[in-house]
């Protein structure tokens, strides 16, 4: 950024000023299971001249979050104000992105982006005006004529952000609006959208980031806000002081990955006290990484040789993305196979047996670690040993994680249920009739003294 354009910035938004105020935020969805709190007391201000990142796993409540800033959802209890108000409605000065760019397929370019104005009474000429304006300066002109099925996905969502740019909102809200684009086109996206923000032309004043995307987070956010599952409660607010353009291969930029990773892969921490909390060895409140046992015995492998690791590293020397490790790592967490300590990640005594084990060796740790420390798996082993007949329908399994999940969640759950209990010989699935069966050999690999 120049001199000028700091000072234009400076002048023109007075950096600093509180825009959105989230106080003591809880949401609680109805469903047809009961109460599912989503957000537990969420505070947080949004100001102007700062690009925050919300960060969380799935289902952690990051777009229920960004639909109450924006005035879409109603929170439980708690309040959200824009400018000092509290919104009654849509918040007015907000508009979003959307991961599905949510384009009108009817109309052209120039349409869906005026479409916004349109809906706010904005008369004809001064809409076509704007929408010129929002087209030029997120780089579609000549597009404007086309239909969004002629457009690659990186133009689809350049349309989704001139869309939300032409209502000239003081905060931009993006919910993971990079990740259905391929790897280069998100890069690319992300490079200008952020040379727009450096820029003076830009009129956006704060920008409001969900992702689940560590790196991402890291790269575009002036401060991160990470989310807490079940309910969804700020676990860590963390500054990030470093300079734009920023560079993924500086080790500031890698230290405060490792340092996100550990929270967010972390045991649930106690904010007063800062010591580790029991967590109810519930299916629902302990869910269950969505790792293949052939992956997480790989990465199991791989950390053997490597020793004790930074997450980032062991990303790098793979060639991965580190949130592709993310679920792996967790997995091998969750089954007492591996540490983090302060951002070290390391293989436990049981992990480096595991790890070094043949195959029979391997699947007798594995059956034992499932059965003690992953609960879907055992909850399907408890029933299967009260059925009469050795066999068990998922359905009932699938309904009872309805109350703790979305549809396809639930269906994550138990699809790496299976691969984990069938690696472990402890349960063979038929998925013709959708049918937990015993497996014959369930107690042999763990030899008579473990089942009981
Ligand atoms: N309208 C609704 N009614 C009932 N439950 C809902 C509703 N909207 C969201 N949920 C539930 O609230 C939880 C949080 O959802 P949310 O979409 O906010 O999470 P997220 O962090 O954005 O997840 P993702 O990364 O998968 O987009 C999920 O369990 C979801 O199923
Ligand atoms: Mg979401």
């Amino acid at each position: 950024m120049s001199e000028t354009d700091e000072v234009v910035r400076a002048q023109e938004t007075a950096d600093g000023e509180v825009l959105v105020v989230v106080d003591a935020v809880t949401k609680t969805f109805a469903t047809l299971d009961g109460e599912l709190p989503v957000l537990e007391g969420v505070s947080l201000d949004i100001c102007a001249g700062e690009v925050v990142a919300l960060l969380g796993k799935s289902g952690s409540g990051k777009s229920t979050l960004l639909r109450c800033i924006a005035g879409l959802l109603s929170p439980s209890t708690g309040t959200v104000t824009y400018r000092g108000e509290p919104l009654v409605g849509p918040n007015p000065g907000t508009a979003m992105v959307f991961q599905s760019f949510a384009l009108l397929p009817w109309l052209t370019v120039l349409q869906n982006v005026e479409l916004g104005l349109e809906a706010k009474g904005v008369e004809r000429t001064v809409r076509r005006e704007r929408a010129e304006r929002a087209i030029d300066l997120i780089g579609l002109d000549g597009f404007e004529s086309a239909y969004p099925k002629e457009l690659s996905g990186g133009m689809r969502q350049r349309v989704g952000f001139a869309r939300a740019l032409v209502v000239e909102p003081e905060v931009l809200l993006m919910d993971e609006p990079f990740s259905a684009l391929d790897v280069l086109t998100a890069e690319n996206l992300r490079g200008e959208l952020m040379e727009l923000w450096e820029s003076a032309e830009f009129p956006i004043k704060a920008i409001v980031l969900v992702t689940h995307n560590i790196e991402e987070a890291v790269l575009l956010a002036d401060r991160v806000i990470i989310l807490g599952s079940k309910p969804g409660r700020v676990r860590l607010e963390l500054e990030i002081p470093l300079p734009r353009p920023r560079d993924r291969n500086t080790p500031a930029f890698q230290a405060l990955i490792d340092h996100i990773y550990a929270v967010m892969t972390g045991r649930p921490v106690d904010e007063s006290s800062g010591a580790a909390v029991a967590v109810p060895e519930t299916p629902g409140s302990h869910p269950l990484p969505h790792a293949s046992v052939d992956a997480l015995s790989g990465l199991a492998e791989i950390l053997e040789g490597l020793g004790a690791t930074s997450i980032a590293e062991t990303a790098d020397e793979l060639g991965f993305e580190v949130d592709d490790l993310l679920p792996l790592v967790d997995a091998l967490e969750m089954l007492g196979f591996a540490e983090i300590d302060s951002g070290r990640l390391h293989l436990t005594d049981a992990g480096l047996t595991f790890a070094g084990a043949d195959i029979q060796a391997s699947k007798r740790i594995f059956a034992r670690a499932v059965l003690d420390r992953a609960p879907l798996v055992r909850a399907i082993v408890a029933g299967l040993d009260r059925a009469t007949d050795g066999s068990l329908r998922a359905g009932f399994f699938r309904d009872v994680l309805r109350r703790s999940f979305s549809e396809i969640e639930a269906e994550r759950q138990l699809d790496t249920a299976i691969d984990w209990g069938r690696y472990a010989e402890q349960y063979a699935f038929d998925a013709d009739h959708q049918e937990f069966v015993v497996d014959p050999d369930r107690t042999s690999v763990l030899g008579k003294e473990a089942i009981s």
